[in-house]
């Protein structure tokens, strides 16, 4: 039986229920994906409560990766072949047994990257491939500051930092999260629940700071996240977990000649040269041992809203994978 979850309304993770669909033919430049698993993101969670911008008028599908097999090719598609295994990351659609993806956006998964791993790295490990590249390249030496460094692009980020022998300092939620960021690259973690982070970034620098620091947390963090930077340092904020920054003013940047970047990997993604090389990076780091996928939980698709919730309410670590 195919079916999707939806949100028949932004709202809690009460709206999201299952209905059953037929799966789609796919349209022209369109390919039909069966899917075998799909990632939870903390984007899925903005968009189901209002806080981005609510794309249609009711039953959206929510969900922005996944993996599957190819069940038909639309008109015009060339590449992609009927039994293929693939992955992608496209703005919502995901949670479902079956849906249509452009084939621009769409990828072949190579044998060593299993279907649960791609499907919990796609959006998040190319997220971590343009913060690291692009947002602000990482040199080998730098030191940097990584909020939320248990979470799904936390952990790849804190790996991906070490391998270019960065000095990462991770913030997490808890004891055990500090210890899990610490097996997964990050030299120094703070306890951001128990710790002023600005303070110990200080002392672990001896005064100077990191040149640069990466914020998904927003509200809660992004003023002291300014304070632990160099002169000259990049501000990337690129997300707000803990709510929308509202006190922020440009001449917040004057105190160090500071740098800031608001990021969205979609715009990334939009170049197929973009990603066609940031994932053939990705899957060669999990092929080769640079990157160890975390998925902490995986639970079947309709148990979404459980899946909703835990991430909403920090009880999770790396990746969560539903499966249909
Ligand atoms: N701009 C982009 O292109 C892009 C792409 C992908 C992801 N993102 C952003 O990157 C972040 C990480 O995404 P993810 O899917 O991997 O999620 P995640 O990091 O696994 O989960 C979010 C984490 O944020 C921390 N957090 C701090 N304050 C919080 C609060 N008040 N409520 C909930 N969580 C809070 C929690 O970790 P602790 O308990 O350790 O604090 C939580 O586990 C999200 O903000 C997401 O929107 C942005």
């Amino acid at each position: 039986m195919a079916y999707a979850i939806v949100a028949e309304r932004p709202g809690g993770s009460e709206v999201l229920r299952r209905i059953e669909i037929d799966p789609p033919d796919p349209g022209d430049g369109q390919v039909l994906v069966r899917q075998t698993a799909i990632g939870v993101n903390f984007i899925d969670i903005y968009i189901r409560s209002g806080s981005y911008p609510w794309p249609v008028e009711k039953d959206l599908t929510l969900g922005c990766e996944g993996a599957g097999i190819v069940e038909a090719v639309g008109p015009g598609v060339q590449g992609f072949q009927v039994g293929e295994r693939v992955a992608y990351t496209v703005p919502n659609g995901a949670y479902a047994t079956h849906r249509n993806v452009p084939s621009s956006m769409l990828l072949h998964l190579p044998d060593s990257v299993s279907d649960e791993q791609a499907s919990a790295s796609m959006l998040k490990g190319l997220t971590a491939h343009y913060l690291l590249n692009d947002s602000y390249p990482v040199q080998c030496g730098d030191t940097v500051l990584f909020h939320a460094a248990a979470g799904g692009v936390g952990l790849l980020a804190g790996q991906w930092l070490a391998a270019r022998g960065a000095h990462a300092i991770g913030t997490a939620g808890s004891p055990e999260k500090c210890a899990l960021a610490q097996r997964n690259g990050y030299a120094e973690t703070i306890d951001y629940r128990r710790e002023d982070f600005v303070s110990r970034v200080r002392e672990l620098t001896d005064g100077e700071g990191v040149q640069a620091v990466y914020d998904s947390v927003g509200k809660d963090t992004l003023k002291g996240s300014l304070e632990c930077l160099k002169t000259f340092g990049t501000l990337v904020s690129f997300g707000q977990s803990s709510g929308a920054p509202d006190d922020f003013r440009i001449s917040d940047l004057a105190r160090g000649s500071l740098r800031l970047q608001r990021p969205t990997l979609f715009h990334y993604a939009a170049s197929r040269n973009w990603l066609e090389q940031a994932s053939k990076d990705l899957f060669s780091a999990i092929s080769d041992g640079t990157l160890t996928i975390n998925v902490s939980v995986t639970m079947p698709l309709q148990e979404a809203k459980q899946a909703h919730e835990d991430l909403a309410g920090r009880r999770t670590t790396g990746s969560t994978v539903l499966i249909p």
